[in-house]
């Protein structure tokens, strides 16, 4: 056999190089680059290699398209800001990764989700690398899930693992937590290294693939994510969540990062409590909850996420500035957006904002992706300039142009509808929406272009 070379593996994004160096020149991380010894080749890997190599491959069965299962498509845990993420429930045979900081709730997440499908009457089996078989009943008994009959296993051995998943009845969920603490004798590499993680990885979709188990695989990310291991998965797995939240708030929005039987633009939103997560139906008024109401630089956006409406403040502060370069900091939207409709601001409207510090927040930690956002973003930054707080009953939604047009965005009228609901009366959105108010007793402020919107606030 030939001798095994040391290879070098970038720790943030998996690239492999012959050489040690500084700086990994695939995605620019500093001192991620560390020594691992390569991997042996697997068994069996041999003789199917070298059959192909003579150009005699093992015949696989070719199959049609359609086939009818009994079964049901997937699995429903019946937590409903869960499902809504998944795309409707785990799918068979399919490995997702869920991925988020340590502590924000990972475990607990997946413990009560698991909890659920066991009482519905699947086998789910929970195999914790982190906490020993104990420390998770305790936690359970906690959630007062205790009765839940989920099978728990504390093993960190791929191998171990599967021989166990394959001696008792065929679980359809299979929970690993988490990635980082596997480790399979196929490589030679420390635990939470990137061989290691995506070998495990490997070895655990295949596993669901062979067998129609779902797998989730837990993985730790820091905020920069930096750590080992999930980046590389990300790649191989069906779907990836993102479980995040503030560390000093309640709340947490898991959300789809990648889903191939899914929408990935739904957000599922949780408090966690004494007693575990509690699933919040009404995101709305969480996000509104602690609003002041003559508070000059604060514009609530009747935003869209996924298929759900929800209202959140976006804040805006404007104050002179001493820099040469004046501060642009944002919290939960995009830093370019900004940008542009500062330039839109500037350039349309003559609001001049260049000697200004301008900082931006979205209330409630909530990370805002639509467009939809500019018109309420730039209410917020002429009423912070101006110091006149807007009306306390109005929403904003709409996409602004570099013309200074203000566009259309999707679906106004679940917007306003959810607006309406939650006692809101005016709507300030783009002309061409007009009509979507019907039905609704929201009175609506159509704004062609931005400078209407800077006229009428500085009226
Ligand atoms: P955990 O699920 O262990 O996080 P992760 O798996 O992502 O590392 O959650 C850890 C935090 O959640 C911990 O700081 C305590 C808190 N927590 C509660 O507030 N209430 C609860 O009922 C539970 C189980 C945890
Ligand atoms: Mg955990």
């Amino acid at each position: 056999m030939a001798r095994l070379k040391p290879t070098f593996v970038c720790q943030a994004c998996g690239a492999v190089t012959s050489r040690w160096a500084g700086k990994c020149e695939a995605c620019g991380a500093w001192n991620a680059i560390v020594e691992e010894a390569a991997a042996a080749p697997l068994p069996g890997g041999a003789s199917s290699t070298t059959a192909r190599a003579l150009g005699r491959g093992r015949v696989v069965v070719l199959e049609g398209l359609s086939g009818a299962t009994d079964e049901a498509p997937r699995l429903v845990s019946g937590l409903g800001e869960l499902d809504r993420v998944t795309g409707g429930g785990f799918v068979h045979g399919s490995a997702l990764l869920l991925g988020g900081e340590p502590g924000i709730g990972k475990s607990t997440l997946l413990l009560q989700g698991s909890a659920a499908l066991a009482r519905a009457g699947h086998r789910v089996v929970y195999v914790s690398g982190e906490e020993a078989a104990a420390q998770v009943r305790l936690r359970a008994q906690r959630l007062g899930l205790a009765d839940a009959p989920v099978a728990l296993a504390a093993e960190t051995n791929v191998e171990d693992i599967l021989a166990t998943l394959k001696d008792g009845p065929p679980p359809r969920l299979v929970i690993i937590d988490s990635i980082q603490t596997l480790w399979t004798s196929q490589v030679e590499a420390a635990p939470g290294t990137v061989t290691q993680v995506r070998a495990a990885a490997q070895a655990m979709i295949r596993y669901a693939k062979t067998t129609g188990a779902c797998v989730i695989l837990v993985g730790h990310v820091t905020k920069d994510g930096q750590i080992a291991g999930p980046r590389v998965v990300e790649h191989m797995v069906d779907a990836v969540l993102s479980f995040e939240g503030d560390s000093g708030r309640d709340f947490r929005i898991l959300r789809a990062q990648k889903n191939r039987f899914g929408p990935t633009d739904e957000i599922g939103v949780f408090a966690m409590t004494g007693d575990g997560l509690e699933q919040v139906t009404n995101p709305s008024a969480l996000f509104l909850g602690d609003r002041e109401p003559d508070a000059p630089g604060a514009a609530v956006l009747a935003g869209l996420e996924g298929s759900r409406p929800i209202l959140v403040e976006i804040q805006a502060l404007v104050v002179p500035s001493t820099l040469g370069t004046p501060r642009r900091a944002v919290v939960g939207w995009d830093n370019a957006r900004l940008a542009m409709v500062l330039a839109v601001l500037e350039a349309r409207c003559g609001v001049r904002l260049g000697g200004h510090d301008v900082h931006l927040a979205v209330a409630g930690g909530l990370r805002i992706q639509e467009p939809a956002a500019d018109l309420a973003v730039a209410a917020a930054l002429v009423s912070s300039l101006t110091g006149a707080a807007l009306p306390v009953d109005a929403v904003f939604f709409g996409e602004i142009g570099l013309t200074g047009a203000v566009r259309p965005v999707s679906h106004p009228g679940p917007r306003l509808r959810e607006a309406a609901r939650l006692g809101f009366k005016r709507g300030v959105l783009p002309a061409a929406a007009a009509d979507a108010a019907q039905g609704t007793d929201v009175s609506i402020v159509a704004i062609p272009t931005l400078d209407v919107l800077v006229a009428r606030l500085a009226a």
